[in-house]
């Protein structure tokens, strides 16, 4: 995780940057300086600045903000890795969304950002065996930020999730460190299978808007699939698939052979190209 802009220029952290936009922003703005006090800079560490901000968020009738608050807490003080995937998520969307001006806008508004910190909680809880809870947490991030994704399935860090509305992520998939994926992506099952039925996403993966990536196939490491695509075949590291259903389109050779020691073909005999 240390690869991540958590130190960003000039050796400050995320954290302190994020405190002095939120400074910033409520001098800029004072209609809005009691929410960037109450969520950023009234807290000492950004993980209790993160758990204030899902709580505030996910907090209901049923299940209120303080309870939230101290469930997200309790995850992490006893994950800290958790709490280091959520600052790499941040430093993702500075690296790699254009629009973004800063991080404070992402904590504060980002579904994508904000689902996916959910989903690490949920999926702790999930894993504790608290699964009825870790549904509801799943129900509010479906509610609230348009996207569903299962309490069991494994997300890496430094994932960039953008626009988010219409993400859904099945039980048994697993996305890599460094993936980006854009609104309305799908990774499903086939409805054909049972047990292991979702997508494997290596890492770096870019997953295009509207991409359906349906089936217990593997996307490798730093490959594309184009916006709109249906992928039902396993797609090679580096390769990029299009289509409907996809094709690949670009499948350019190892450009560090030598240092991979990667010798083989590319697998794209199962493809008509
Ligand atoms: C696939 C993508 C990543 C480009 O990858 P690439 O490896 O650089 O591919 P290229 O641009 O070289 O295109 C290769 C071929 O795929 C085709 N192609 C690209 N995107 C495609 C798509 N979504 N559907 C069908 N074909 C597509 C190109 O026309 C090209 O065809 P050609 O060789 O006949 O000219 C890009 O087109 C894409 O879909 N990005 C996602 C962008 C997105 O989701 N934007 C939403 C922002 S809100």
């Amino acid at each position: 995780m240390a690869r991540h802009l958590e130190v960003l220029e000039g050796g400050s952290t995320i954290w302190s940057a994020l405190r002095e936009e939120a400074a910033a922003a409520a001098r800029a703005e004072p209609s809005l300086a009691s929410l960037l006090h109450s969520v950023i800079l009234s807290h000492g560490e950004f993980s209790t600045a993160l758990s204030f901000q899902l709580a505030r968020k996910l907090g209901d009738s049923e299940v209120g903000a303080m309870t939230v608050r101290e469930i997200c807490a309790e995850a992490y003080a006893a994950e800290p890795s958790i709490v280091a995937a959520a600052e790499a998520d941040l430093s993702a969307v500075l690296e790699r969304d254009p629009a973004a001006k800063g991080g404070l806008q992402a904590f504060l508004f980002y579904k994508g950002f904000l689902a996916l910190q959910t989903h690490r909680v949920s999926h702790r809880l999930w894993r504790q065996g608290r699964e009825t809870l870790a549904l509801h947490f799943q129900s509010r991030m479906s509610e609230l930020f348009q996207v569903d994704i299962h309490p069991a399935a494994k997300m890496g860090a430094g994932v960039f999730v953008d626009h988010a509305t219409g993400v859904v992520i099945g039980e048994t998939a697993v996305v890599g460190d460094d993936v980006s994926m854009l609104h309305g992506v799908t990774l499903g099952g086939t409805g054909a299978q049972r047990g292991d039925r979702h997508p494997k996403i290596g890492k770096g993966v870019l997953l295009g808007a509207g991409a359906k990536v349906l089936g217990n196939i593997v996307i490798g490491d730093y490959a594309k699939i184009a916006s709109g695509s249906v992928v039902l075949k396993p797609v090679p590291p580096g390769c990029t698939a299009a289509g409907v259903p996809a094709r690949l389109v670009n499948c350019p050779s190892c450009e560090q052979p030598a240092k991979t020691m990667d010798h083989t073909m590319p697998e794209i005999m199962d493809y008509v190209i």
